[in-house]
């Protein structure tokens, strides 16, 4: 029993340094209409002709105030109730891939390290010597550079795909619990509430207290 939890003891002091050696890269989300805009503007652009938003419809874009020409753009004819669904269909995926891109409405939600994680891979393309593109996150993936991280040398237009996969993300995490702010916002109100309701029963029973004194 005792070497048992020394064991149990050593392995938790050891995961840290695991979880080191994955070196995401940590990002404040930016929760902004005008960069989740900019993302999903990219993510239409990068991401959509092989990824799925099966939660995300195009009304929740136009309830949350993206701009409606360009939801109609991206649309086409398809309904306001329309999931964001992937240009690719299943078949075409399985015969380039080998598997179905995963879904990415709660892909923040949904990996070790949220955001970092998704930013982290998405910037983690590189070359190596022997002409071949890996990535530092996910070594096996099976994607390709979506961004074009790894071909890209120039500083100004590696800063520029830093930003793009930012948008992208602060996209992703307000898309994995689009009605966090309304909650904030509705936190707010109980809150001030409860304040208002705290002080009214205080001076209730004060004034009932001096008569009953
Ligand atoms: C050409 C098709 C293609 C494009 C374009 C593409 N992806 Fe992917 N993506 C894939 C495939 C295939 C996988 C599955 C990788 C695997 O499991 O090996 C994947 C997996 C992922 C994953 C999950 C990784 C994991 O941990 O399982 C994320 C996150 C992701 N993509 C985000 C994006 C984003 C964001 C974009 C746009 C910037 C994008 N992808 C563009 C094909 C694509």
């Amino acid at each position: 029993m005792k070497k048992f939890i020394i064991l149990c003891t050593l392995c938790c002091s050891i995961s840290p340094v695991w979880a080191a050696e994955a070196k995401l890269e940590e990002i404040q989300v930016d929760t902004s209409l005008a960069a989740i805009e900019r993302g999903v503007d990219n993510l239409m652009n990068n991401c959509h002709s092989c990824h799925t938003l099966k939660y995300i419809k195009y009304r929740d874009l136009a309830k949350f105030g993206i701009d409606k020409k360009k939801i109609d753009e991206w649309r086409g004819d398809q309904p306001m109730d329309a999931p964001l669904a992937s240009l690719m269909s299943d078949e075409a995926a399985m015969q380039s891939f080998g598997l179905v891109p995963p879904d990415l409405s709660l892909m923040t939600k949904a990996r070790e390290g949220g955001a970092d994680y998704v930013y982290s891979y998405l910037l983690g393309y590189y070359n190596t010597p022997e002409g071949e593109t890996k990535n530092h996150i996910f070594p096996e993936t099976k994607m390709p550079d979506p961004l074009g991280i790894s071909t890209t040398t120039d500083h100004a237009q590696r800063e520029e795909i830093k930003k793009t996969a930012h948008d992208i993300v602060s996209f992703l995490s307000w898309a994995a619990d689009p009605h966090e702010q309304e909650r904030q916002r509705l936190g707010y109100y109980v809150i001030g509430y409860l304040v208002i309701l705290t002080l009214l029963l205080y001076f209730v029973k004060n004034q009932i207290w001096a008569r009953l004194k």
